[in-house]
């Protein structure tokens, strides 16, 4: 064969691979109002920068005639492209082919960028559309997947894993999402679970469609699941592009830095009015992150799953952050088993990828009740005083306001390598608030006064006393649990200051195979 009869065939094959499963199907994927596997690679990444791996590959099964049936890239688009210049390894699932079911050969695909993604330390994401392992494979579908949930787990900590769900992911293929560092899901066009409404059908008797038991809002503010909701493909995309902006590409490099224009030395008299006179009364944190970081940008993760704390990236004078932070606005910020596990992850991340922490303290303790003990919020409670405990990146702490009982401890206090903790002069930090401690403290003399008016004016003379002395920030500012007590407006400049001071910091936990956090 001449060269160019060659280079001609090239051409063909390669333009073959491109149809995937063929037009009929591709109509298909689009009147769902999906994009195909190679329409979502082109909207994600830079223009032109997508190098594609195996697109000649082709199952090996001869069962149930599938000889017959081959197409090129057998349901899987993978290879390395850029984010904003950033190198990263990419795999789409390509439903026009058998359902972007998982075969042998398409394990091996997803394999082989997995590892190299490893060695190169850069990040992988997946775009995942597929109706699970190929039946017509048998137990080498099964084995794939196994393999990918091993570089998934070897992965983890190493380089940022990332998924989209853009269709079906049923039975155990959700777990390679699972053990991905960040979900985002596409309302109405992806569900996740492990048994669909069938089997659950059959099983339990209960009837439930597939969006309420695994569409995109249910793992969102249900389950915990997904970290993020796309209306759109795109939008998701861009989430994802987003979320890659703030993280480094392994967890050797440092965070992310890019220029900044806001200047660093905004004051903002508005924090200095946030908090209500009444202790009782909510704000909404989300004021106070929008008006200390760069330009009030931020990318809330699990915005709509246990709301009591928020979960975020942002910035401070460039320099990338996780900041966790107690909501007032829901639950009174109380720390309960969801909240706890959310924040927890979060912090493991972060530490994970060498991303420094800030915490915005406001919290009036744990959620009393049998139902949070019985679900055992000690172990999940754990969870976030483990990850906390362990992180060495940067830590800075604010209290804005409560900060009671073994709640204060939990949120990055001084005595678990807090670096730099700040209070606000409105700061009450203390075992517990005032009516739960003269309740305890003053039990005999409530019950030796007779009338209701006695009652009130003994408790209010104790509260004031009481008050005077704990709720305030100077009782834990003498022991140096608290650095210094800072004026609220001038909170950005304080913390880029102190993330400025700490870009250098070592810190390091004893060598150990792993540490046994409380699962
Ligand atoms: C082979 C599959 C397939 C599969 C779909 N197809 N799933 N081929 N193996 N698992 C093929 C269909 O035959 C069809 O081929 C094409 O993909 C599109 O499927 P449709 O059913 O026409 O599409 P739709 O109506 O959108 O339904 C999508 C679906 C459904 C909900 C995903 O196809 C489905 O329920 N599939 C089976 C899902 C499943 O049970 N998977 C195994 C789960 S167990 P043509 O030629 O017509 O285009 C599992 C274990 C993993 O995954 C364990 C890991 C540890």
């Amino acid at each position: 064969m001449a060269i160019e009869e060659k280079i001609k065939q090239l051409v063909e094959l390669r333009k073959e691979a491109r149809l995937g499963g063929g037009a009929k199907r591709i109509d298909s994927q689009h009147s769902k109002g999906k994009m195909t596997a190679r329409e979502r690679i082109d909207y994600f990444l830079d223009d032109d920068s997508f190098e594609e791996y195996d697109m000649f590959v082709t199952h090996r099964s001869n069962n149930f005639e599938m000889e017959k049936q081959k197409f090129l890239s057998d349901g899987v688009i993978t290879g390395h492209g850029t984010i904003d210049g950033r190198v990263v390894f990419i795999f789409a699932q390509d439903f026009t082919v058998f359902g972007g079911s998982l075969s042998e050969t398409y394990a091996q695909k997803i394999c082989k960028i997995m590892d190299q993604a490893m060695k190169i330390g850069v990040p992988v994401i997946g775009l995942n559309d597929s109706g699970g392992a190929r039946i017509q494979e048998g137990v080498t579908s099964l084995a794939g997947y196994a393999d990918i949930f091993q570089r998934n787990i070897m992965a983890s900590g190493l380089i940022p894993q990332l998924s989209a769900i853009l269709g079906p992911c049923a039975g155990g293929a959700v777990y390679s999402p699972a053990l991905t560092d960040f979900i985002v899901m596409n309302d109405k066009t992806s569900y996740m679970f492990v048994t669909g409404p069938k089997v659950v059908k059959t099983v339990t008797g209960e009837n439930i469609s597939t969006e309420d038991l695994g569409g995109a809002i249910t793992h969102a503010s249900k389950s915990g699941v997904s970290h993020f909701v796309s209306s759109t493909e795109e939008e998701g995309l861009m989430i994802l592009r987003k979320l890659i902006s703030y993280i480094p590409q392994n967890n050797l490099e440092e965070t992310p830095l890019v220029n900044c224009d806001d200047p660093i030395d905004r004051k903002e008299d508005e924090l200095n009015r946030i908090i209500p006179d009444n202790p009782n009364k909510p704000y909404d944190m989300k004021d106070v992150i929008g008006l200390i970081v760069d330009n009030g940008e931020y990318l809330e993760s699990q915005r709509r799953y246990a709301r009591n704390i928020i979960t975020a990236f942002g910035r401070f004078n460039g320099i990338s952050v996780g900041i966790v932070a107690n909501q007032p606005n829901y639950l009174a910020g109380v720390l309960d088993i969801e909240s706890s596990r959310k924040a927890a992850r979060f912090v493991r991340f972060c530490d994970a990828f060498n991303i420094p922490i800030v915490t915005l303290v406001d919290v009036p303790g744990f959620l009393p009740g049998s139902m949070q003990e019985y679900g055992g919020i000690i172990s999940h409670g754990a969870k976030l005083l483990y990850a906390y405990g362990e992180a060495t990146v940067p830590k800075i702490t604010i209290t804005l306001r409560k900060s009671y009982g073994g709640a204060h401890d939990v949120m990055s206090s001084k005595q678990l390598r807090g670096d730099i903790n700040y209070a606000w002069p409105t700061a009450e930090i203390a075992v517990m608030g005032a009516s739960g401690a003269i309740e305890v403290l003053y039990t005999q003399e409530l019950k030796e006064l007779k009338s209701e008016e006695e009652k009130s004016l003994f408790i209010a003379e104790k509260t004031k006393e009481y008050t005077e002395k704990f709720a305030n920030p100077y009782q834990a500012a003498s022991y140096g649990y608290i650095d210094d007590v800072i004026e609220p407006r001038n909170t950005r400049f304080r913390i880029i200051r102190a993330l400025q001071m700490l870009s250098t910091k070592k810190d390091t936990n004893p060598p150990k195979k792993h540490g046994n956090i409380p699962l």
